[in-house]
């Protein structure tokens, strides 16, 4: 099976389907020496393909019995395909097959874990279940039935609405689910497990009740509720902003610890990970309680965004995905803080998806090809998806967006659709055209924008002149990109009458503003308007001006930004050239004035502000913007930056530490959570400085938190200290440990302090880590936390010896076969392998031809690291 060369899939070669199933019957015997999986289905040619052989998918089925109308037919089987010829126009096909789920390492498909059976079959995991048409646009209404040890899986589920169950010999029970809506196998879901629930209802706008169940590991319980209340705000949220009404008489959430990705939106019956459901103030992080609400919400949104309307093909990804982020970004804006949420998606746009578009993993939101689905469920699709979604939005307007969603569902509920159905609607709503927008869709690259401004005294006008350009498009074509501006007086006044909303249609193209009396400070691409990189010749005056004034908060943080990261790159070239760097006090005091608005203020949405404000670009961001990276020139530059704040305004740091402690029980609330974050930073800033009696201080937080956010800042911040001797870092990293061993989640987060370290021996710690009792190689998280994040940890990944590049591809491995989706990430951390000097290349280069040349490499890998070797 492994020995098939990977074949590449083309978008231009879809063809429908010649073979449709109306009804599905499944009936599962689930024992332990396997489960046998009987299927039977109501098929029929589809009337406007031409006579063809059915063609089935399947993975690893032992196939027992193969029957047409209840006769034995002849049939072609191979390891991924059941062929019968010579059918009728519609029949009754049934199969039955055995799979072996607890060996199924992959975790697609029917898998075991701790507490019972669960399935994952988005994006083709179905196969791995039953034979099937297992492609997206294969629609069906199912019925499943499940038969298992009462005593051992008490808790049998399945999509859609209980209908009956009862007892059987051996102590074994059954029971059956109906689910009334059709949908394609991808959103197929079943569990058997010994599992507690916690139960709640939702009456939605027109009345119905919809009976709402999470299900967890038996006594976690109490870890529960805010994700039950994450889904009913999302349900109401979905009905106010959007008009849409849960369509299910049952809605179940089933977290589960071992899961490739995030969750799982199969229709009315979720899986989660438990990362996305399980929080308690003293073992969750603000940060977590934050995307618990998101990914909860993420997953609502998906039966609307993804289910009653699903996607035609796998290249039509970013339909639900691309939509569905932008739906969860939305709701977390509404329900937390806009300002810095906006921020973050952009923190984590550059962080993710604007290295990837610049690698060799580039590629539209809407791939044109690809060898394996699981490799573009990537930043592209997803963050770089939903910013086209919001671009949409912001060109339409908000009253007109929702007019397209309405007319969306009008034209194509219950449909699997492209793309294009989908911003037809958008443009039969507007009256927009996008027929120029669709660049956006079929091109990878980050488009850059080249901004000149020229102020003329005489006309008394300010011209803006716009330049675009993507080196990685197939060509020159220029893109709609709507790019929102404002000008400022040199005292910080907005203009009156200056905010625009331009859109750029030309490759060079110039906006005239009239009746400019003094130059002004432009303000470009404010609240991040598009997805690119925007080049301005700034002077540091105008970014403080910008920063110290601006009204939209995202422009704000970005002046911010750009200062640091030109003082940063600055200095990173210097300390390369054997230099010290340079630190102007101009950045020092507009620090400062970020810190003092804030004490003085104590406005409670401007310290989560603030924090990000004086959190630096992060490494990976800045490498993207050197020409060849030296990690460690980078790396040094950037601390000695925070050091210099660090003793510069050591104050300000102390007096705000005492000041913004929250003295209120926990609770995850903005507020709360941005004085948190506020009051870390500062201590992570105090810690940059190494005295003993901040290194008491972080030891003494870590000792009496009340909650994990606060525990786990003074633990990393610890982790971070880069001293050979720090007794308080060894006493904080066992004490931790010892107190949560048991708590898988948290256990995440103590490899992860450890991975992510700056130290200079945090690769022999994580070496050392992968033999400890609390990593487990079975685990996507563990795996994440430990292994991937050292991967994205730039300095020590890179180190200049190609030791970090080895162990990756080591871990690559050892785990291809074993997780082709999870080893496939991690091959991920080598995409930006050839923007280092020739000495790290040849590391890498050997690394990545080692992973290549393993006998029977997984094909998820495999396209990976071809597409890393042929980028050099
Ligand atoms: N569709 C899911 C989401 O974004 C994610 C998903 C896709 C997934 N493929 C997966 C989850 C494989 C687990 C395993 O909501
Ligand atoms: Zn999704």
């Amino acid at each position: 099976m492994k020995t098939d060369t990977p074949q590449t899939i083309y978008l231009k070669d879809y063809t429908p389907p010649a073979y449709l199933v109306d009804t599905v019957d499944l009936d599962f015997s689930i024992e332990s020496g396997g489960t046998v999986v009987t299927s039977t289905l109501a098929m029929r040619r589809n009337p406007l393909v031409s006579a063809r052989p059915l063609v089935l998918d399947g993975e690893e089925l032992e196939t027992l019995d193969v029957t047409v109308d209840g006769a034995k037919v002849p049939f072609l089987a191979s390891a991924s395909s059941l062929t019968v010829d010579h059918l009728p126009d519609a029949f009754t096909l049934r199969t039955v097959v055995r799979i072996k789920p607890d060996g199924n390492t992959r975790l697609s498909g029917m898998y075991r874990s701790k507490d019972g059976y669960f399935t994952q079959c988005e994006a083709q995991g179905f196969r791995r279940i039953t034979w099937f048409l297992d492609r997206p646009d294969v629609m069906s209404t199912y019925t499943v039935t499940l038969h298992a040890d009462k005593a051992t899986y008490p808790i049998l589920l399945a999509n859609g609405n209980p209908v009956a169950n009862g007892e059987e010999a051996n102590g074994r029970h059954w029971a059956k689910w109906a689910d009334p809506f059709r949908k394609p196998a991808y959103l197929f879901a079943l569990v058997a497990g010994k599992l507690d629930g916690l139960f709640d209802t939702f009456t939605t706008a027109s009345g119905r009740t919809v009976q709402l169940a999470i299900y967890v590991e038996p006594g976690k319980l109490d870890q529960c509720p805010h994700a039950m209340a994450a889904l009913q705000k999302s349900m109401l949220w979905d009905e106010e902003r959007f008009g849409l009404e849960c369509d299910l008489d049952h809605y179940m959430i089933v977290a589960v610890g071992d899961f490739n990705m995030g969750a799982m939106e199969n229709k009315g019956l979720n899986i989660f990970n438990t990362k996305y459901v399980l929080a308690r103030a003293d073992v969750a992080t603000d940060v977590d309680f934050e995307n618990i609400d998101r990914v909860v919400a993420h997953e609502y949104f998906h039966n609307w965004t993804g289910n009653r309307v699903t996607c035609r093909d796998w290249f039509q990804l970013s339909l639900k995905e691309g939509l569905t982020v932008f739906r969860d970004q939305e709701f977390g804006a509404d329900l937390h803080n806009r300002q810095t949420a906006r921020i973050r998606e952009v923190r984590g746009l550059r962080a993710a998806q604007f290295p990837e578009d610049a690698g060799p993993m580039a590629h539209p939101i809407r791939p044109a090809s690809f060898v394996e689905i699981n490799n573009f469920y990537t930043a592209t699709v997803y963050e770089k998806g939903a910013e086209v979604i919001r671009m949409i939005q912001t060109l339409i307007g908000r009253d007109a967006f929702r007019a397209g969603m309405d007319e969306y569902f009008r034209r194509h509920d219950g449909q699997a659709v492209t793309c294009e159905d989908f911003v037809a609607a958008m443009a039969a709503a507007s009256g927009f055209d996008f027929t120029q927008f669709m660049r956006w869709y079929n091109q990878p690259g980050t488009p850059r924008v080249a901004v000149d401004g020229h102020f003329d005294e005489e006309t008394k006008t300010f011209t803006l002149t716009c330049t675009q350009a993507n080196p990685r498009a197939s060509d020159e074509s220029p893109y709609l990109i709507p790019l929102r501006v404002a000008l400022f007086a040199a005292d910080g006044n907005l203009l009156p009458g200056s905010e625009r909303l331009l859109q750029l249609t030309a490759t060079t193209q110039s906006f005239v503003f009239e009746n400019i009396a003094v130059e002004p400070v432009p303000s470009l691409l404010r609240d991040f308007s598009a997805p690119v990189y925007l080049d301005f010749d700034y002077t540091p005056e105008q970014l403080t001006v910008l920063l110290a004034h601006e009204s939209d908060p995202f422009n704000a943080w970005e002046a911010g930004q750009r200062l640091a990261t030109q003082l940063i790159l600055d200095a990173a070239a210097a300390i390369a050239a054997g230099q010290e760097p340079v630190w102007p006090a101009s950045f020092v005091d507009a620090a400062r004035k970020l810190l003092q608005t804030q004490a003085g203020v104590g406005n409670f949405g401007g310290a989560a502000f603030v924090a990000e404000a004086l959190t630096l670009p992060g490494e990976t961001t800045l490498a993207e913007l050197m020409s060849v990276v030296d990690p460690d020139a980078l790396h040094a530059a950037r601390n000695g930056l925070r050091r210099h704040l660090a003793e510069q305004l050591e104050g300000e740091f102390s007096g705000l530490y005492a000041g913004l402690t929250v003295n209120e029980p926990y609770a995850p609330s903005s507020e709360q959570a941005g004085r948190r974050a506020l009051r870390n930073l500062c201590l992570a800033y105090l810690l940059e400085l190494d005295t003993l009696s901040v290194r008491q201080l972080a030891l003494q937080q870590f000792k009496t938190a009340d909650n994990m956010t606060d525990q786990f800042a003074a633990l990393a911040a610890l982790a971070n200290v880069n001293a050979a001797d720090c007794p308080q870092r060894e006493q904080a990293l066992a004490d931790f440990y010892a107190k949560w061993k048991n708590e898988a989640l948290v256990v995440d987060k103590w490899l992860q302090a450890q991975s992510t370290s700056r130290r200079p021996d945090t690769l022999a710690t994580v070496k050392a880590l992968t033999a400890h009792p609390a990593f487990d190689i079975g685990n996507p998280n563990k795996i994440y936390a430990l292994i991937r994040a050292f991967g994205a940890n730039l300095v020590r990944f890179n180190a200049a010896d190609g030791s970090g590049y080895a162990f990756i591809a080591d871990q690559i491995i050892v785990l291809h076969d074993r997780n082709p989706q999870v080893a496939s990430r991690l091959a991920r951390c080598f995409d930006r392998w050839t923007k280092f000097d020739a000495g790290r290349q040849a590391h890498a280069r050997r690394a990545l031809e080692r992973v290549r040349d393993h006998a029977g490499l997984s094909r998820d890998v495999l396209e990976v690291v071809t597409r890393a070797l042929g980028a050099a």
